[in-house]
């Protein structure tokens, strides 16, 4: 277990005024299920997105590995972490499914078998080989919400940020989630899951942070041990 990202006096304004979040010292760990629960309009997507890179801190670091994501390009931490993005549809683009998950493969330069195999493999784990050939926009939610997901999954990162992964997903397809992620954790792969699902993601967790009005208000995980992690 080794500490995968480093949050130093992190602080985020969208509008330069009022703070979304403000995180004083946060360790994550690479492993196991570090669950980010609180209210609408917490801050866990602001935390999510740090993470990912997608925005940059207003004030403070956040090291992934040691290394401040402000020098970072999005495809350097996109090596590293997987994101899922609230909106599904903010992460599809292509014109059909299959092409979708080929996509980050082929820019990877994957041989054709192996992309094959890959995006077969995909298909049946998310249910989604019976739309290969449809147009990603005419897809039902739920359908979105598994390819999204497929395709954060596809290139097997090492540590994958998920938020709110059960949205539109009904009963079945959300216990099938649930599996699928205690699969992952099993290979070892970490990820910070953000959910207003508390049950769901609670169940496999091994650390639940909670954030309340941008600040975290709770953590299963000591935070003195947390100060003490090295970086
Ligand atoms: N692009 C933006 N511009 C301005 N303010 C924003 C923007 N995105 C989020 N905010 C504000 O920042 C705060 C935190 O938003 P954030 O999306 O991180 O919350 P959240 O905990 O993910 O909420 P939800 O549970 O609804 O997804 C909220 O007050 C929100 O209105
Ligand atoms: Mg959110």
């Amino acid at each position: 277990m080794m500490t995968l990202y480093y949050l130093d006096n992190v602080n985020y304004s969208y509008d330069g005024q009022k703070l979304a979040l403000s995180v004083v010292d946060l360790a994550i760990s690479d492993t196991g299920l570090t669950a980010v629960i609180g209210d609408n309009g917490s801050g866990k997507t602001t935390l999510g997105k740090l993470l990912a890179g997608i925005l940059k801190p207003t004030f403070g670091r956040v090291l992934l590995q040691g290394q401040d994501t402000k020098e970072m390009t999005l495809g350097e931490i996109g090596n590293r972490i997987g994101y899922l993005f609230q909106e599904p549809e903010r992460q599809i683009f292509a014109p059909t499914v299959e092409e979708e998950l080929s996509f980050v493969l082929k820019v990877k330069g994957f041989t054709k078998e192996k992309i094959n195999d890959m995006v077969d493999e995909m298909l049946t784990r998310f249910h989604l080989e019976h739309l290969r050939k449809n147009f990603p926009f005419y897809l039902s939610r739920g359908e979105k919400q598994r390819l999204a997901l497929a395709t954060v999954l596809i290139d097997k990162p090492r540590f994958i940020i998920l938020d709110e992964p059960t949205t539109a997903l009904d009963i079945k397809r959300k216990a099938e989630l649930s599996n699928i992620l205690k699969e992952l954790l099993d290979e070892n792969i970490g990820m910070m899951i953000i959910s207003h699902d508390y049950q769901f993601v609670t169940k496999h967790a091994t650390r639940v942070i909670e954030i309340d009005g941008g600040v975290i208000s709770h953590d299963s995980c000591n935070p003195k041990e947390r100060a003490n992690e090295p970086v």
